[in-house]
């Protein structure tokens, strides 16, 4: 691991799940920790990188060295990357973002006497990843993908799907809210399966991997 490989770059990262309300007190989200993310944070601050950690809500503590900004839904989350991934060099989009929100959120707390069962509506979210991967001149961009099962199959359909150069992938079985994880990077030369290991050291090998992607400046 190369302390200063990531010197004068600025990496912009996401990490945790989004929460969608349905009213002031309930809402829809993705089971995420947040550990991933702030591991690879953490790995890129340690590389030597500028780091912006865009999160959703979990509980840790800001990793040293690094400007969070707290965010809740997927819009604001989808706001705050929107308006510093022009400025960033490389994009880690790691949050496990919800793919829908509530279209008819209330303003007040639902009430169980009211009305029956509530009708909830959905609408799609923006896709984050693949709107920074669009921008001209946008930062090198890397994706995760989360999946049950045909890791290599999805992950690589999102990749071409998303329009990246890179993607981690792993079995929600594998990682789900635990210190380790089995990755797996897959580019355009094909997968790259790195050995079981805690997030932070799985993190400091995919830093490194971006590293050797875009070259040092
Ligand atoms: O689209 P899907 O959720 O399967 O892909 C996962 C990757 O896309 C992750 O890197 C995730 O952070 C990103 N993503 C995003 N915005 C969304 C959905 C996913 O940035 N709305």
């Amino acid at each position: 691991f190369v302390p200063k490989s990531l010197a004068g770059r600025r990496v912009l990262i996401t990490a945790g799940p989004t929460f969608e309300a349905i009213d002031p007190v309930r809402g829809i989200t993705n089971l995420s920790s947040g550990r991933m993310g702030y591991a690879v944070a953490r790995a890129a601050r340690q590389a030597g990188a500028a780091v912006t950690l865009v999160s959703g809500p979990v509980g840790f503590p800001v990793p040293q060295g690094v400007d969070r900004i707290n965010v809740r839904s997927a819009l604001d989350m989808h706001a705050a990357v929107m308006a510093r991934a022009a400025q960033s060099d490389i994009f880690i989009a790691v949050a496990a973002v919800a793919d829908y929100r509530v279209a008819n959120a209330a303003e007040h707390k639902l009430k169980k006497d009211h009305g029956g069962v509530p009708a909830i509506e959905l609408i799609e979210n923006p896709d984050i990843l693949a709107e920074v991967a669009a921008l001209p001149d946008g930062p090198f961009c890397v994706g995760f993908a989360a999946e049950s099962r045909n890791l290599e199959d999805y992950a690589q359909a999102k990749r071409r799907k998303k329009n990246i150069p890179l993607i981690a992938g792993n079995l929600i079985q594998d990682g789900f809210g635990g210190d380790d994880n089995r990755l797996v990077l897959f580019d355009d030369n094909g997968s790259h399966p790195l050995t079981p290991a805690s997030k932070e050291v799985l993190a400091r090998q995919l830093i490194e991997h971006v590293v050797k992607l875009t070259g040092k400046q």
